[in-house]
């Protein structure tokens, strides 16, 4: 397994609001998944997580991330950081402000090839160009000239990309990739990530609210809500029969393009919780159709099914 989050709880530092609450996540080599879920419910905080780039309100406060069988908890930081950037890379929905506005294209592409690969001078150089010719740039020898308010938010996600596939890395981290972009630059960088995932084999962990982005790039997904993994299953599985209430929900709030299916979208009825005072027991029972007595009492846990499908649900769906 090439990235493994067991029981991972992550915690505000003042308060001590339970942001993630044990997450189990597994991700082979060469695989993709996705992580949906509403606003709020912690996708992003997993992502940090992995990455170990937590922000500083938070605190991780039990579990464990390993990368290629290593406790990335037992690590220096130096080590740490080389893992970060070189074996993982992360975008971001926002690349924008991600990106330093006083580096040009080029040095920001240079600086990681000579920190993860070792390249500087005209190596580091070509080679950046050829990334930025790669993920999609035209004139890209110019652009190595530009800054990054000289490029339009869907070619800033191509150089968070370009910079991602500078280090070569193992997984790939996308938060939101493509949420701020209009739909045929969406359209365009969906495309490009499964290129490179095709060209390079590098396992992807792709956060989206938008189901129909989830359902075309990812092989396996996970659902999530108030800071717990609530369903997971190969992703024809998830959409086909989904076995979580809550997976059922977000799926029927998706709106389709298909003429014989006139059902409006239906909106989960009530409102996400907050955080800082959840509903003891499953945390969507108060929202859930479904619920029996013993949901407001105990959590459920994550029990496996048939084909590869889990769900923590006392009273699942049917899925035969
Ligand atoms: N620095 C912080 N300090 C305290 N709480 C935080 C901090 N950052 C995020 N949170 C809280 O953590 C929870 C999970 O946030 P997260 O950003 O992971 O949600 P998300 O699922 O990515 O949502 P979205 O779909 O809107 O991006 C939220 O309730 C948020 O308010
Ligand atoms: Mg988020």
């Amino acid at each position: 397994m090439l990235l493994q989050v067991s029981d991972l709880a992550i915690r505000s530092r003042s308060g001590g609001v339970r942001i993630l609450d044990g997450v189990d996540l597994q991700l082979g080599a060469g695989e993709v998944l996705g992580l949906v879920g509403e606003s709020g419910c912690g996708k992003s905080m997993t992502c940090y997580a992995i990455a170990d780039l937590l922000p500083a309100g938070l605190v991780r406060a039990g579990g464990s991330v390993r990368f290629d069988g290593v406790d990335m908890g037992s690590l220096d930081e130096p080590a740490r950081r080389r893992l970060r950037g070189g074996r993982i890379a992360m975008i971001f929905q926002d690349p924008t402000s991600h990106l330093n506005p006083v580096h040009r294209v080029g040095t920001y592409l240079e600086g990681a090839l000579k920190r993860h690969r070792g390249l500087s001078g005209t190596d580091a150089r070509m080679e950046a160009i050829r990334l930025l010719e790669r993920v999609g740039i035209s004139d890209a020898k110019r652009r190595m000239n530009a800054y990054p308010h000289e490029f339009s938010g869907g070619m800033n996600q191509r150089l968070m990309i370009a910079h991602a596939l500078a280090c070569e890395p193992d997984l790939l981290i996308a938060d939101e990739p493509t949420t701020a972009l209009d739909v045929t630059t969406q359209a365009q960088i969906l495309d490009l990530i499964e290129t490179v995932r095709a060209e390079t084999g590098m396992a992807i962990l792709i956060v989206s609210h938008d189901l129909g982005v989830i359902a075309r790039l990812a092989d396996r997904a996970a659902v999530m809500h108030c800071g717990r993994i609530v369903e997971t299953a190969p992703v024809e599985a998830l959409f086909d029969r989904p076995a979580h209430p809550y997976t059922s929900a977000l799926i029927g709030c998706m709106p389709t393009v298909d003429p014989d299916d006139c059902d409006p979208p239906r909106p989960i009825r009530g409102s996400v919780p907050s955080l800082a005072d959840l509903p003891g027991g499953c945390h969507f029972h108060p929202r859930c159709d479904r619920r029996m007595p013993a949901c407001g009492l105990a959590r459920p846990p994550l029990a496996a099914l048939a084909d590869g499908q889990s769900s923590a649900c006392f009273n699942p769906v049917p899925t035969w």
